[in-house]
């Protein structure tokens, strides 16, 4: 048997989330939290079998799917990575079983991207296994249409800044990233409502929203993307003030589409009370995590440690620059 492992970042998105899935702007950053996935072959030809160590686990063969650990929940959770791996395998051109293991210290199901991880990780680990290695374009464009399988709208971008990695303006329309050079470091925390979601569910609420008030949503649209706009320039010029506020004004669009939450709503009040600078959903929200920036590190520990002493998770996260490795 032969092994081969990758690791991919979790990611944050700092503005322009479900509006990217119209074609618009993003500004996406990889976190210091990441997913590892080891892969070997194995001699049984048509089996494969995903183990996470988050406890889900299941098996793939010729019979179909065997959940080992976790039952249905595993089922959804593992079918994008038995996707990724068949993709490679097919893509080589090899028939071997193939043995996944997944170590993770990204809370999952709140919108830091800890699937499109997955996703992206795994492909590289089993592209690892054979010769000539794929460009990370090519990793990441199979991540996505392995993703595809429980988000069927995505963006893409998850996977893209999981890939790539670093801080980027991201437009799915353009298929395009930009690398944003900010001006001094983001002091950021992410804190979780605990609430877990579907990002798919989620998504799929949007489009009925868009659907009853395309007009609204055109102009929301249209007033996220200035956002995204003025954020870039403030994080090139350093203007920290000027990009919480753009954070509260995002905000304020993303209620509007109903993907907020009162537990998001109470965790922004409780950062901003500790000094953050702006707080908002970051990913998919309807619960999920809030992302705050505040001025200093100092400033973003005592955040961090007021929405812990408020019972949610809550940690300070750092920009990855490496991606996927
Ligand atoms: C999820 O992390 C981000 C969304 O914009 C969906 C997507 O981009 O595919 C909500």
């Amino acid at each position: 048997t032969k092994g081969g492992r990758a690791s991919a970042p979790a990611k944050v998105i700092l503005f322009g989330e479900h509006f990217v899935v119209y074609g618009n702007p993003a500004i996406l950053a990889s976190i210091n939290r990441r997913i590892t996935v080891d892969a070997r072959t194995i001699d049984k030809e048509d089996k494969i079998v995903i183990r996470s160590d988050i406890g889900l686990a299941g098996e793939y063969s010729s019979s179909g799917f065997k959940a080992i650990e976790g039952g249905t929940e595993a089922r959804s959770a593992l079918d994008p990575l038995h996707s990724a791996i068949t993709q490679v395998l097919v893509a080589r051109g090899k028939r071997t079983g193939i043995k996944v293991a997944i170590s993770s210290d990204v809370p999952p199901g709140i919108g830091l991207g800890s699937s499109a991880a997955a996703c992206v990780a795994t492909v590289a680990a089993v592209n690892s296994l054979f010769q000539k290695k794929p460009s990370r374009h090519k990793i990441c464009e199979m991540a996505i249409e392995s993703e595809r399988l429980i988000h069927k709208n995505s963006s893409g971008a998850d996977c893209y800044i999981s890939t790539f990695g670093g801080l980027i303006h991201y437009s799915s329309k353009a298929k395009g990233f930009k690398e944003i050079r900010s001006k001094g470091g983001l002091a950021l925390v992410v804190a979780s409502t605990g609430v877990r979601h579907s990002t798919g569910d989620l998504v799929a609420g949007v489009m009925r929203f868009k659907e009853r008030n395309e007009s609204l949503f055109q102009n929301l649209a249209k007033q996220a993307a200035d956002i995204c706009t003025q954020a870039q320039s403030a994080m090139v010029s350093g203007r920290r003030d000027k990009l919480g506020t753009l954070m509260n004004e995002n905000q304020a669009i993303l209620r509007q589409i109903g993907v907020s939450h009162y537990k998001v709503d109470d965790l922004i009040d409780i950062c901003g009370k500790a000094g953050a600078l702006g707080a908002k959903i970051t990913g998919a929200g309807g619960g999920g995590a809030v992302i705050a920036l505040a001025a200093t590190k100092q400033d973003s520990a005592r955040i961090a440690a007021r929405a812990r002493a408020a019972g949610y998770e809550s940690f300070e996260v750092e920009i990855d620059r490496k991606g996927l490795i």
